[in-house]
């Protein structure tokens, strides 16, 4: 069968040929820039009239990405893709489930309705479920979840001796405990408090006994969560760490957005590592996924 076509658009400099490779797919061209005026440009460039085809782009800047993510889109339907895909590594506005505040737009529903309607089907990576169940819930079109953590389990066993993981508050806990499952390691959870974008408090984790033996023998805190954004809730949690004269923790993310720096933030406040997927292209990404999301595109694009 002809292979499955497939665009990219953001910066994928490691995720698209490791995705195009594993899914055995055909790289398609496009011309995707910015008029002086900021409109956007896009110029299909490959021939995909009968071609089941895909875009790759992570949506970690939403705003930015969309409109051009919604007009090659419909430009390739227009010229006669038979499928249009979209392999979402970081899947934006999940985070938004409910209107916190009246009046408060509760924006993951609203764009999980425009996605729905340009694409034919979703696959993504450990979106941030919270209150809903699924992206069935939001989604109308047929989706795939990946999970990361068989992944950051796999890197954990390989790369520290002694780890102990710590979970920055209870929506943490469904990949903190798959995690800590696949790496035979022990986790605990804290409470987060969330005042605002940047106000976050998170609770004393319960550190364990200092053994005061070898360093070799202290336990590495490995700090695990979804997304790290502003680095606020990690940055709590580090400074209970630091506080408590733990080793410097490890900071393991799925999706590594680090939004204002967050990144030079949290190594300055005393972390040893950061370590991300390639969802989102950043120096600390360690961790491949397009083995994992191939598999999940060609459950929904079957060659
Ligand atoms: C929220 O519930 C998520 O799981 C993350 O904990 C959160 O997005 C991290 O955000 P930030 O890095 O801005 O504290």
């Amino acid at each position: 069968m002809t292979p499955l076509l497939l665009f990219t658009l953001g910066d994928h400099p490691a995720l698209q040929p490791a995705l195009l490779a594993a899914a055995g797919a055909e790289a398609g061209h496009c011309e995707v820039r910015h008029f002086p005026d900021g409109e956007s440009y896009v110029r299909v460039l490959s021939e995909c009239a009968g071609r089941r085809t895909a875009i790759l782009c992570t949506l970690h800047r939403p705003d930015e990405l969309f409109l051009p993510l919604l007009f090659l889109a419909g430009t390739l339907r227009e010229l006669g893709a038979r499928s249009v895909g979209l392999v979402a590594p970081y899947l934006a506005y999940m985070r938004q489930d409910k209107r916190f505040l009246d009046g408060e737009a509760i924006t993951s529903r609203q764009f999980a309705g425009q996605l729905s309607s340009a694409f034919d089907w979703l696959v993504t990576v450990d979106p941030h479920l919270h209150r809903y169940a699924g992206l069935d819930d939001i989604y109308s079109i047929p989706s795939r979840v990946v999970h990361a953590a068989p992944l950051l389990a796999q890197w954990i066993r390989a790369h520290l001796a002694n780890p102990l993981l710590i979970g920055p508050d209870s929506e943490s806990e469904q990949w903190v405990s798959a995690v800590a499952a696949a790496a035979k390691a022990p986790y605990q959870i804290l409470e987060k408090i969330r005042r605002g974008d940047r106000d976050v408090s998170v609770s004393l984790p319960l550190l364990p006994a200092r053994t005061g033996g070898t360093q070799a023998a202290e336990p590495t805190p490995v700090l695990v969560d979804d997304i790290i954004s502003s680095g606020h809730t990690m940055l709590e949690t580090i400074a209970h760490l630091r506080a408590a004269a733990l080793a410097a923790p490890v900071c393991i993310g799925v999706h590594g957005l680090f939004a204002e720096n967050a990144d030079v933030k949290l190594m300055a406040a005393g972390a040893a590592l950061l370590v991300t997927t390639d969802s989102v292209a950043h120096a600390s990404n360690a961790i491949g996924l397009g083995a994992t999301l191939a598999a999940a595109v060609a459950e929904l694009e079957p060659q």
